[in-house]
């Protein structure tokens, strides 16, 4: 692995622990203004210190982001679908050269397995980690999953490895039973999605459970800024990533941080 690609990742997973706190704010691609990413510069502002890397659009981070702040980005590179249509049918939306324009530490694309565009999505990644193994990026490979998938290890499983055998330097999946399986047979680093909002409780217990079974973090947005408490939030899931701070103390930790900002939670 040359110079390069170990200086991207190693801005991505952090060699301090190992670990990393990816928050995700890509989720306007194909949904459009999402509760909470309506304004995205103002969502993204009071999280930026806390977040070890930023996961977003070519969009929004030229059009919102301060370009002086030194945050590591994952650039979302793939799309073309709706939330109103196939969202399997995506494309790559942006260029190995923008993304080097915009001086990105890694780039981030969709896979489809499963579906009946599978084959695309695969191959649409193969050229993606082609392209940018010339360059050193990192990629960042979404397993998605169809609402006709189960999110169980077998297909995480499957979905994961498919991912690191085409060569993705990290796999971003879904927490699930059995976890360990899937990192496991994974020869390759895996971030969790947060996936769609929970009880702050209960995405405190599924941060700390993926990285206790061998994630190395996670990628994590819906559960970061739609919660009542963002700032809390996130500051107790890089106490979750980075020092395995338990479940409970972790929710003490959130209610302390939360009363700091208005009201706390029962
Ligand atoms: C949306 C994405 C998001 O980056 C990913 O799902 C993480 O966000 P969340 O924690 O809200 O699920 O890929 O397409």
């Amino acid at each position: 692995m040359d110079w390069g690609m170990k200086n991207r990742l190693s801005k991505i997973i952090r060699p301090e622990t190992g670990r990393t706190v990816m928050l995700a704010v890509d989720h306007g691609y194909f949904l459009g203004p999402t509760t909470g990413l309506e304004e995205p510069g103002k969502t993204v502002e009071p999280l930026l210190q806390y977040a070890d890397t930023l996961m977003l659009t070519r969009g929004v981070l030229r059009s919102c982001m301060d370009a002086s702040k030194n945050v590591p980005i994952v650039l979302r590179v793939s799309g073309g679908t709706s939330i109103l249509g196939n969202l399997a049918d995506e494309g790559t939306t942006v260029s190995m050269r923008d993304a080097l324009r915009l001086n990105v530490s890694g780039v981030a694309m969709s896979i489809f397995v499963g579906s009946e565009l599978e084959r695309k999505s695969l191959l649409a990644l193969a050229d993606l980690i082609n392209e940018a193994e010339e360059f050193g990026v990192p990629v960042l490979a979404v397993t998605a999953v169809g609402k006709e998938m189960a999110r169980d290890a077998r297909y995480l499983g499957l979905a994961c490895r498919i991912a690191a055998e085409l060569g993705a330097h990290v796999v971003k999946t879904y927490y699930c039973e059995e976890f360990e399986k899937v990192v496991k047979n994974c020869p390759v680093p895996i971030v969790i999605a947060g996936g769609k909002k929970i009880p702050e409780r209960e995405a405190i217990e599924l941060s700390y459970n993926a990285v206790r079974r061998g994630a190395v973090g996670v990628d994590m947005g819906r559960n970061i800024f739609q919660s009542e408490h963002p700032v809390a939030m996130i500051r107790t899931v890089r106490e979750i990533v980075h020092k395995d701070l338990a479940p409970d103390k972790a929710w003490d930790l959130f209610n302390t941080l939360a009363r700091e900002k208005g009201k706390a939670f029962a």
